[in-house]
């Protein structure tokens, strides 16, 4: 969607949209700040995969559209944020560490937190396919478009989370889960959704 499009349904959902991306950040910037401190340093190796897959494939998605607002580059956009950011790594990583604070009965708070982070999440994700229904709508070529970019990122994504994961003798909160099961899971269910329900 661009500003330009003016539909008045998009415009109030990405207005809420953004108020609650605002509080996930507040939220985990206070976390990492007054209980996480200085305690974990990711390695230069991980920071330039975090740094590629927000800085360079996210940020340049939404640059395109400035000039290109096609369905097709809608459609890519909207993958990388919501299937492949939204749902694939940040809901499965939340649900990780909600899972591991929950079995070890530790940080109330941040398990609840958690739980209204991926609320929001839910919705946004759910946004994000109905947009792209409506986008293939317009121009059958939007499902292969979602496939591709599900395939072009699918494994930076994986490293990503491993990189936090499984790269580090001392685990957060003790988690000892590979995050690549979920997310393969997840892309398996996305490939089947692509060309028909899409
Ligand atoms: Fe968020
Ligand atoms: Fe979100």
């Amino acid at each position: 969607m661009t500003a330009s499009q003016r539909r008045l349904d998009d415009e109030l959902f990405v207005t809420a949209w953004l108020f609650e991306e605002g509080k996930h950040a507040d939220f985990f910037r206070r976390f990492s700040e007054t209980v996480v401190g200085d305690d974990f340093v990711l390695e230069p190796r991980d920071v330039g995969l975090q740094r590629r897959l927000f800085e360079v494939e996210l940020a340049g998605d939404m640059r395109r559209l400035l000039q290109d607002a096609s369905p097709a580059a809608q459609a890519r956009a909207f993958t990388t944020y919501c299937l492949l950011l939204e749902s694939l790594l940040a809901e499965t990583g939340h649900r990780v560490l909600e899972d591991a604070l929950r079995s070890r009965s530790l940080l109330p708070g941040l398990q609840e937190g958690l739980v209204l982070v991926n609320r929001d999440e839910s919705r946004h994700v759910a946004y994000g396919l109905h947009v792209l229904r409506r986008l293939t709508s317009v121009d059958p070529r939007v499902a292969g478009v979602v496939q591709q970019r599900v395939d072009e990122l699918a494994p930076l994504v994986a490293g990503v989370a491993d990189a936090v994961m499984l790269h580090y003798e001392k685990r957060p909160f003790g988690v000892s889960y590979a995050m690549r099961e979920p997310i393969q899971r997840l892309l398996a269910q996305l490939h089947r959704l692509a060309p028909t329900a899409l």
